[in-house]
């Protein structure tokens, strides 16, 4: 077992800028330490600091060129800077641009020149374990175009972003065939918008309130929510979202009283996230019950230390053999994982994936225990894949069958 844990980077801009930072910020952590944010300073022995970049992408000419320690500073990234982080000897190398780039984006975005870098040797001759997904929201071809170079060159994958991989019998199944783990899709925040809605949507239900009407409105001024301006783009994204939240309840929701979703881009913010969350229901007898919040956050370091925990699991992953979607930290570090399941379930599921009591396959039991799979956990057994894109009424029905899936938990 290799003691250090390779990790490349596609897309550096906010995110990566926090988790590069966050990697040296908390390099000389002791294993004992409260560190807000990540599961253990020590994970399955994998300490913050045997996290080492080993290669990064991107096709903005302000980053490609630059060592990642410098380009994280660079072009539109505006996340705030908590470690001072000196060149580490990684070049950012020009991508391939595919969709990538939206109309929003290529406004304020020049496209690095020069032919796109040989992505499967770089990843190959860097000694890349683990490669991380940080592309724009909607960048659908040029997502599954990089995939397939990471499963070319045998890295093993975390998505955080919600073009649907991990969650897909189809990409499973690649993975699987390549004897390589995958954690995704759509990083889910430490205490984000989608923490807050789902535990409030949840609470709701175990105390029989019944949820009738909810919206979340989020809003920033990253690039991200620039991005998420065109509309067309947001699809997946507000599946993802939605279902995320929808997946926590007993009772299918009606189109309409259901909104979730990026809804504006306010430049002054910069990387902070406002996001205004209502929740509408009816108590006993049947009286309405209100709850109506704002959180206030910084958008790109409240999923970084969600990133270093994604990237040490998968680690193991590759450790053990294991291959498909990690489906216990899929749950947990994700919105949007192969099976859904309550929170504090899919944290149980996650440790007792670190301590190597559960496979993969621990909520699906699909695999051979020992192989790719491992023991299901008897509470947890119940298995829907949610694995189909869809809109509306299939959103609805999705929704309700993980809904199901989740109530073992
Ligand atoms: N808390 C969070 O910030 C959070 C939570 C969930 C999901 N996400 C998702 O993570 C992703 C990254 O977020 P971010 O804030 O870092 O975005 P960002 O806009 O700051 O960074 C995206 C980077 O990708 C680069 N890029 C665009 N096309 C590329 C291509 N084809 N190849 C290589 N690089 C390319 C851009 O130049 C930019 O540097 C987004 O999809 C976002 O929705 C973020």
């Amino acid at each position: 077992m290799s003691q250090k844990v390779r990790v490349a980077v596609i897309g550096v801009g906010n995110c990566a800028s926090s988790l590069v930072q966050g990697v040296e910020y908390y390099r000389h952590a002791e294993p004992g330490d409260f560190v807000p944010g990540l599961m253990h300073v020590d994970l399955g022995g994998y300490h913050i600091s045997d996290i080492e970049f080993s290669a990064a992408f991107d096709i903005d000419k302000e980053k490609v060129g630059r060592d990642l320690g410098e380009a994280i500073g660079r072009g539109q990234n505006n996340t705030v800077t908590f470690a001072t982080v000196g060149q580490l000897g990684v070049p950012v190398h020009r991508g391939m641009t595919h969709d990538g780039l939206g109309k929003y984006l290529s406004e304020v975005i020049e496209k690095a020149p020069g032919p796109t870098a040989d992505i499967v040797r770089i990843l190959k001759d860097t000694g890349t374990d683990v490669v991380v997904n940080y592309l724009p929201v909607g960048s659908e071809m040029a997502t599954k175009w990089y995939a397939e170079q990471i499963l070319e060159a045998g890295c093993a994958m975390v998505n955080c972003m919600p073009v649907f991989l991990a969650r897909e019998d189809y990409w499973q199944e690649r993975f699987r065939q390549h004897n390589l783990p995958i954690i995704g899709d759509d990083i889910k925040s430490q205490v984000g918008a989608t923490i807050i809605h789902r535990v409030l949507a949840r609470l709701f239900r175990e105390r029989g309130v019944k949820l009738e009407h909810t919206y979340q409105l989020n809003f920033g001024g990253n690039t991200d929510f620039l991005n998420m301006l065109e509309r067309e783009r947001l699809v997946s994204k507000k599946i993802s979202k939605t279902n995320s939240v929808l997946s926590q309840l007993d009772h299918p929701m009606a189109k309409e009283d259901v909104h979730i979703g990026p809804s504006d881009y306010v430049p002054w913010l910069r990387d902070r996230k406002w996001a205004h969350i209502r929740l509408e229901g009816r108590s006993f007898g049947d009286v309405p019950l209100n709850v109506d919040l704002k959180l206030e956050v910084h958008d790109s370091p409240n999923s970084a230390g969600i990133v270093i925990d994604a990237v040490r699991c998968c680690k193991l992953g590759l450790d053990r053999g294991l291959s498909g979607a990690l489906e216990g930290p899929s749950a947990y570090f994700m919105k949007s994982p192969p099976i859904q399941v309550a929170d504090p379930v899919a944290r149980d599921l996650t440790e007792a994936f670190i301590a190597g009591r559960v496979g993969a396959d621990c909520l699906s039991g699909r695999g051979p225990a020992g192989a790719t799979g491992g023991p299901v956990a008897p509470a947890l057994a119940p298995a829907t894949n949610g694995a189909s894109d869809g809109h509306g009424a299939e959103l609805d029905r999705r929704a309700g069958a993980e809904a199901t899936a989740g109530a073992g938990g």
